[in-house]
């Protein structure tokens, strides 16, 4: 029986759904794969730690990442520990030892996309001929488990994005829904969305908005090939709504959502921002609550797409890695960035005024 050996870094949310789904549906994948997919070895940074799944008898649990990097025998290195720099290192190193990556981590791929896709490039030209390429996946990253990144990266290529509207953060989300339907304040919203685990370490980065625009930026390259510095984007969050707000809102028969918006503004120039806008009742998304994320594209072809789901939480975000890990055991070609116009066509302006 052929084998895809992972080495899985980081035990907790994410890293421990993606063991039990891969344990319970064994037989399945090996039949959808032809390969018996085992996860060798399991990274975390406390050994001493409870968890709350079972890791298989044969799966090595070790405290240094270092180990699966090291591991000749590992084929696929699913990095879901977060951060940057250590990541990173994981992430880059892994592929430079012709080993496949998944990863679930969004401000990495915030920071560092185009640098990881010319390593992915580097690697694969130096490859021997017939030798495989390395892949590199990272469906998780936005909107959890929405398949939003394979969908960009493969249903639109005769297509023409022209808007990519998203409520994606699921954070704000639920404190919006609380404080327009059950008129929760600021402050009682926030502790309810910390309390179901909705929130970052740093809250700030969900009520800022900041973490919606990281989202926004890697939507950016998929949607329209560009690669925009996060902070020229302009980015507005939500500490200044009040329970009136959701009142004159409801008087004209609408509703507020944290939104990211990039929208082509003409041939050459998409402009993009996060903020709180006004949606009327009638726009799909008004009705989008909780901690529910929805991406809507608007395009040549398909007119109006919306994706809608959870965008947080083990199963939804380790659903969308073991996705990316079996399109990596079947060796699915290598997506890139979709942009149908070709890369480097349209530049990023932050202007409104055109459109
Ligand atoms: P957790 O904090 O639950 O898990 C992180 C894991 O990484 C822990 O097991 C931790 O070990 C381990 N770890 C941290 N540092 C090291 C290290 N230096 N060496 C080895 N292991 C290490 O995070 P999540 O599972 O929630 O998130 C993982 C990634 O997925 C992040 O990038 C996050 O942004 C992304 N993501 C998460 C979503 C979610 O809903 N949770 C949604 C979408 C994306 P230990 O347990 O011993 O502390
Ligand atoms: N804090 C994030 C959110 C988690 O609320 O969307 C998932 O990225």
């Amino acid at each position: 029986q052929a084998t895809e050996t992972l080495g899985i870094v980081g035990g907790g949310t994410v890293g421990g759904g993606i063991v039990e789904i891969l344990e319970k549906n064994r037989d399945l994948f090996t039949k959808m794969t032809g390969k018996e997919i085992n996860v060798a070895r399991l990274a975390v940074r406390d050994l001493g730690k409870a968890r709350d799944f079972d890791t298989p008898a044969t799966t090595v649990v070790s405290d240094n990442f270092e180990d699966i990097l090291a591991d000749g025998s590992i084929d696929t290195v699913v990095e879901v520990m977060g951060g940057t720099s250590l990541a990173k290192d994981v992430v880059i190193k892994s592929l430079k030892s012709g080993k496949n990556v998944v990863t679930a981590n969004k401000a990495l791929i915030a920071d560092c996309l185009v640098e990881i896709e010319n390593t992915v490039n580097e690697v694969n030209a130096n490859r021997a001929e017939g030798e495989k390429p390395v892949e590199f996946r990272y469906e998780a990253a936005v909107c959890g488990g929405i398949p939003i990144i394979s969908s960009l990266q493969g249903d639109f290529v005769g297509d023409e994005i022209t808007m990519c509207t998203g409520i994606i953060n699921g954070c704000t989300n639920y404190m919006l829904t609380e404080m327009d339907k059950n008129g929760l304040s600021y402050d009682e919203s926030l502790q309810g969305a910390s309390e179901l685990g909705y929130a970052e370490a740093d809250p700030t980065l969900d009520v800022g908005g900041f973490d919606a625009r990281s989202k926004l930026k890697i939507l950016m390259r998929l949607a329209f090939g560009i690669d925009v510095e996060e902070d020229e984007i302009s980015c507005k969050g939500i500490p200044e709504l009040t329970k009136e707000d959701f009142e004159y809102a409801a008087m004209l028969g609408g509703t507020i959502k944290l939104t990211g918006v990039a929208k082509k503004i003409s041939d050459s120039d998409v402009a993009a921002f996060v903020s709180p806008t006004y949606l009327d009742n009638s726009d799909t998304l008004a009705s989008i609550s909780g901690a529910t994320n929805a991406v809507e594209i608007q395009s040549k072809n398909l007119v109006r797409s919306t994706y809608t789901g959870q965008g947080a939480g083990r199963y939804p975000t380790a659903n969308s890695c073991i996705n990316d890990i079996i399109k990596v055991a079947r060796g699915d070609i290598n997506p890139l960035p979709f942009n149908s116009k070709g890369p480097g066509t349209l530049k990023f302006v932050n202007d409104f005024k055109s459109k």
